[in-house]
């Protein structure tokens, strides 16, 4: 099965270390803007082309990483049916009421092998672009403010179980594999990129022993040049580049990895092509990884598959 109703990411929630420095981050650096603030203490953030409310919400804790991570469904009913998929499959749902997070509707959530919390939604207040939706301009200012990315666009999570999490995803959200890494025995995957659209990714995992871990939040870029910049703004304010800009094997991305004033990596990236639930899957052994992870070094660096939040 595939494409049953899950549209697209919705928003991840971050843990960070000291709010302030990473609403200066966050709203300045990478070019969010700031949709709100909640009783707890969360602070709402959406890319500067995303028409929903919020795509990201950050919240101060004692040690970094992700507390979850949703996506948006076309409506109320595909989120019941959804939940009961779910719980039929054997998945415990937990539902959150409507306002718990400012502006969005009812949320389900649930845990899935890796440890991560997944939620689904259907609603979100639509706060628009800054463009009417009619004969609308371009662009406005804000899509120039720091590095500006046009959404948020997918995670990369590291957990145990993989092939569990892809069975689920497969089987009762109606994702389907894009790509994967083999390890040696040629069975076992490291790796897994997910889609629900025709995206070459909305989520992906790599198998790690410690469950619930976050490798990156990625927001997307329209242009290497944009990449370029983007890395020129990271410089100009001392933010702390992993690797790049280069591009991936794997889904074909030109990729900057950074990490946020708290460790939590991020990258901000353009392209990749377009799939289809029809495609075959695209295989990547050991012996080529490095190629697949970083397409013109070739190789990986050890922070890439030891630094996780
Ligand atoms: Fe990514």
């Amino acid at each position: 099965m595939a494409m049953n109703g899950v549209l697209r990411p919705g928003h991840a929630a971050l843990r960070v270390l000291d709010l302030k420095e990473s609403m200066h981050f966050y709203g300045n650096v990478l070019g969010l803007q700031e949709t709100g603030r909640d009783k707890q203490g969360r602070v709402y953030y959406k890319a500067w082309d995303e028409r929903d409310h919020n795509s990201l919400v950050i919240r101060q804790a004692d040690r970094a990483g992700i507390d979850f991570f949703a996506f948006k469904v076309d409506s109320p009913k595909t989120l019941e049916k959804l939940d009961s998929d779910l719980r039929a499959y054997g998945v415990p749902t937990e539902r959150i009421p409507e306002g718990e997070m400012l502006e969005t509707g009812p949320r389900v959530r649930f845990q899935i092998p890796s440890g991560h919390l997944i939620e689904l939604y259907a609603q979100k207040t639509d706060v628009g672009n800054g463009m009417p939706y009619v004969n609308p301009e371009a662009w406005t200012p804000a899509a120039e403010k720091g590095i500006a990315p046009t959404r948020m666009d997918h995670c990369l999570l590291y957990g145990p179980d993989i092939e569990k999490v892809q069975k689920l995803f497969e089987e009762v959200l109606g994702f389907y594999l894009v790509e994967h890494i083999v390890l040696e025995d040629g069975r076992t995957d490291l790796a897994i990129w997910l889609s629900s659209s025709i995206k070459a990714h909305d989520i992906a995992f790599v198998r790690h022993p410690e469950p619930g871990k976050l490798h990156h939040v990625s927001f997307l870029l329209d242009s290497w040049e944009k990449v370029l910049r983007a890395a020129d703004l990271m410089s100009m304010n001392r933010v702390s580049i992993d690797i790049g800009p280069t591009r991936h094997g794997v889904t074909r991305g030109t990729t900057i990895y950074a990490f946020d004033p708290s460790g939590n990596r991020f990258e901000t990236f353009c392209g990749g092509y377009q799939t289809y639930p029809d495609c075959q899957p695209i295989k990547w052994t050991m012996d080529e990884v490095g190629a697949g992870v970083f397409y013109h070094e070739r190789k990986l660096n050890e922070r890439f598959l030891a630094v996780v939040t």
